[in-house]
């Protein structure tokens, strides 16, 4: 890995084995982008890549002069409005109304490792020699304002990881209305845009369309990333798939309101702009005053979708989730929302308990109801006080017990959010988002708190690191209900009243903070009304997120397909839950709802006492499966195969770094007869390994694998003479490879 600026070309180059991001001065000392992709050659001059010519209907730079116009020159920060027309990266909202700035290069720095961005979630190196930043400053020198965008570029993988820091160096009051994290701009448009959308219990699903002349565009302004959109998005070349073929993913480190747009412009050039939403955002910079933006990484692959989610895996794993639990598989775990919903006393609690301790299940986890005056959706959030009447001894009472039979407890809080018939909004009315004479909207009768107010967050810390100092919690599933409505802060003067959604995801980043700093074994499990904040954001405090309310194991293979092009498997909170599912209906055999959930951090979301004997046998089988084989299903190289997206099968698999063991899991949605055959094509296997497939007891050559594929067809193809019960709608396969070493 390496910057290298060359003085007399004014131009950067960074790289390392897999990509080049190139750059340079352009004549005015804007920063024009020359170059990102797969590396090349260094060398001094790459000036044939700054591309100009005269065009009608342009406006240009320099007086007397056609050789300049920004309106078609690739940039690094592009701003609006001296001859470029595109969307801006930047905008400034200074005291004579004018919002045009014209930022040029000051001077540069390379930094070994990468810088920590306060307050903010980021990418991290855990010695100098992994990484190298670049700092590049340019000043608007009529207001003073100063840019430093970092460019990170780690020592392995095509991985770019950018940010900007906006200071105000004049003597002016300035209003930062547009700060993205990321602007990118690629010499054409030949590519095609990739989303990740839905909405409540069905996020993430993957939509492709052909990337047009004109804007196209992600966001949520709902003040958490969303279920809606997700703060990520790929350019793939056409006929790139899942294996072949180059691909550009962007992903933003931030959970509240973000953009991610790719405009072409007439010409066919491509402007990616990727960050805080712009719209309602203003930002008052008095003079002395900084802002950082969220940081957004850029990932390069020309290996397919696989190859650069692999990189994405391997990075948010290691080095953007943090602490005690980063490395370490998952607890089994059993969570009682679904088993009881509100309805529970502590002695149905241990009941259910019990019965997962002796089925092999390590962390029972209580879910929302345990506090204030919470036995509806109607009251107590905010009074995080565990409620007498159905735990006599607290919280340290109940999980004493819990301890007691051998399992780790953890715990639900709803830290953001309050309800008016709880205690805490009877002390302070004023604590919650709303805007002064308008109604207030609810949403599942609850209020946000202002989380831009310190001595909020510190309220809610003090509540529950009360309960974390007293009582043995070993897990917390934080949860977040719904969306900001009526943004408005009472401790805020009206010139600021823009900042107060990012203030806000500011001080959510502050609590996670403190409980990460002062309760380090605690494991944190994020969830917004299941996949509302699944984001890079929160994985930087939460190494795992509840992916979606939706526990059916059909709906959870899009959902966690969908997830997994950017998210690695150990973040995917994924529970077995019962048949008929609580919110499709459907029935699913018991085998593939957890040949799905292998696939995540996996647990159970029902009362295990409730299933019969037969089954009981099969969730310890289950769990000690999960025990066996958990390093390599949440650690090991996930490869997508086949996309329930496009069709009746869905198959994904694992190889352990050492390659020696691979799970291949294979789903069928519907059942068909007479059908034809059928195989797989493995991914990742050493092929000169012979690995014995654990159900057949067969082996086969990791090269035999990889071309030839991995027959799944075994009975199916034919006429089944009787029905056995294993040919079924929603069957699905694990195919457990095992080297056979000598
Ligand atoms: C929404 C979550 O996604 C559920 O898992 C559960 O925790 C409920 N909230 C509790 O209110």
């Amino acid at each position: 890995m390496s910057i290298i600026f060359n003085e007399g070309t004014k131009t950067f180059h960074l790289f390392n084995d897999e990509i080049s991001y190139i750059m340079m001065v352009l004549p005015n000392g804007h920063m024009g982008q020359l170059y990102f992709g797969k590396r090349v050659h260094h060398r001094g001059d790459y000036s044939y890549l700054y591309e100009t010519v005269p065009r009608p209907m342009t406006s240009y730079v320099f007086e007397g002069d056609r050789s300049l116009s920004l309106e078609h020159v690739k940039q690094e920060y592009g701003v609006y409005g001296t001859t470029d027309y595109r969307r801006p990266a930047v905008e400034i909202l200074q005291q004579n109304g004018s919002r045009i700035c014209d930022f040029r290069y000051r001077g540069h720095e390379v930094r070994r490792g990468k810088p920590k961005l306060p307050g903010l979630p980021a990418t991290y190196t855990e010695n100098e020699d992994e990484a190298e930043t670049l700092v590049l400053t340019l000043e608007d020198p009529l207001t003073g304002a100063v840019l430093e965008l970092l460019y990170t570029i780690f020592a392995k993988g095509g991985i770019l990881a950018r940010s900007v820091r906006i200071t105000n160096k004049g003597a002016e009051v300035l209003h930062l209305t547009t700060a993205m994290s990321l602007c990118m701009d690629l010499p054409d448009c030949d590519y095609e845009w990739l989303q990740f959308s839905g909405a409540w219990a069905r996020e993430r699903h993957l939509k492709v369309r052909k990337l047009e002349q004109g804007i196209q565009a992600v966001d949520s302004r709902r003040g958490n990333s969303s279920h809606e959109h997700n703060p990520f998005i790929v350019l793939r070349r056409p006929g790139t798939n899942e294996f072949q073929g180059e691909v550009i993913g962007f992903s933003l480190i931030y959970s509240g309101n973000f953009l991610a747009q790719a405009e072409v412009d007439t010409h066919d050039t491509t402007r990616v702009l990727m960050g805080i939403h712009p719209m309602g955002f203003d930002w008052k910079l008095e003079p002395g005053e900084s802002f950082q933006t969220p940081e957004a990484v850029m990932v390069y692959s020309e290996e397919g979708l696989n190859g650069m989610s692999q990189t994405f895996h391997r990075l948010y794993q290691r080095r953007l989730a943090r602490g005690y639990w980063r490395d370490r598989p998952r607890p089994v775990l059993n969570n009682n929302w679904e088993a009881t919903y509100f309805d529970f006393t502590e002695d149905r609690l241990v009941e259910i308990a019990g019965k997962a301790k002796e089925c092999g299940v390590e962390l029972f986890v209580l879910d929302d109801g345990w506090f204030g005056a919470r036995s509806s959706d109607h009251a107590g959030l905010g009074d995080w006080v565990a409620n007498p009447e159905r735990l006599s001894r607290g919280i340290t009472g109940l999980a004493e017990r819990i301890e007691g039979l051998g399992m780790k407890f953890g715990l639900w809080f709803e830290p953001e959010m309050v309800n008016k018939d709880s205690d805490l909004y009877r002390a302070h009315p004023d604590w919650i988002l709303s805007t002064p004479g308008r109604s207030i909207s609810h949403g599942r009768n609850q209020y946000v708190l202002d989380f831009s107010r310190k001595e909020v967050v510190d309220c809610i810390y003090g509540m529950m690191a009360k309960i974390l100092s007293e009582a043995k919690v070993s897990y917390i599933k934080w949860d977040m209900n719904r969306s900001i409505t009526e943004c408005y802060s009472q401790a805020l003067p009206p010139d600021r009243q823009g900042e107060v959604f990012h203030r806000y995801i500011l001080g959510v980043y502050d609590l996670y903070e403190r409980l990460n700093t002062n309760f380090p074994h605690v494991l944190f499990e994020s969830c917004a009304s299941g996949g509302g904040r699944f984001d890079p954001g929160i994985l930087y405090y939460a190494p795992q997120g509840w992916a979606s309310d939706d526990s059916d194991a059909v709906e959870r293979l899009k959902i966690q397909y969908g997830t997994t092009f950017c998210y690695p498997v150990s973040s995917i909170g994924s529970h077995v839950s019962v048949a008929p599912n609580h919110q499709v209906f459907r029935n699913t055999p018991l085998h593939t709802r957890a040949n799905v959930a292998y696939f995540g951090t996996f647990g159970y979301e029902l009362d295990l006492n409730k299933l019969t004997e037969e089954e009981q046998e099969e969730v310890k089988e289950q769990i000690a499966f999960m025990k066996e084989y958990r390093e390599v299903l949440q650690f090991g190289t996930f490869f997508r195969l086949v996309s329930p997206f496009e069709g009746n099968i869905t198959c994904w698999m694992v190889v352990s770094e050492d390659k020696k063991t691979a799970i291949a899991g294979w789903y069928r949605t519907l059942s068909h007869v007479n059908m034809p055959f059928t195989r797989v094509r493995l991914q990742g296997l050493d092929p000169d390994l012979c690995y014995e497939e654990q159900r057949s007891k067969k082996s086969y050559f990791g090269d035999e694998l990889m071309n030839i594929g991995l027959i799944t067809s075994d009975g199916m193809s034919g006429q089944v003479e009787e029905n056995t019960g294993e040919y079924g709608d929603f069957d699905s396969r694990l195919y457990v490879l095992k080297a056979l070493v000598s």
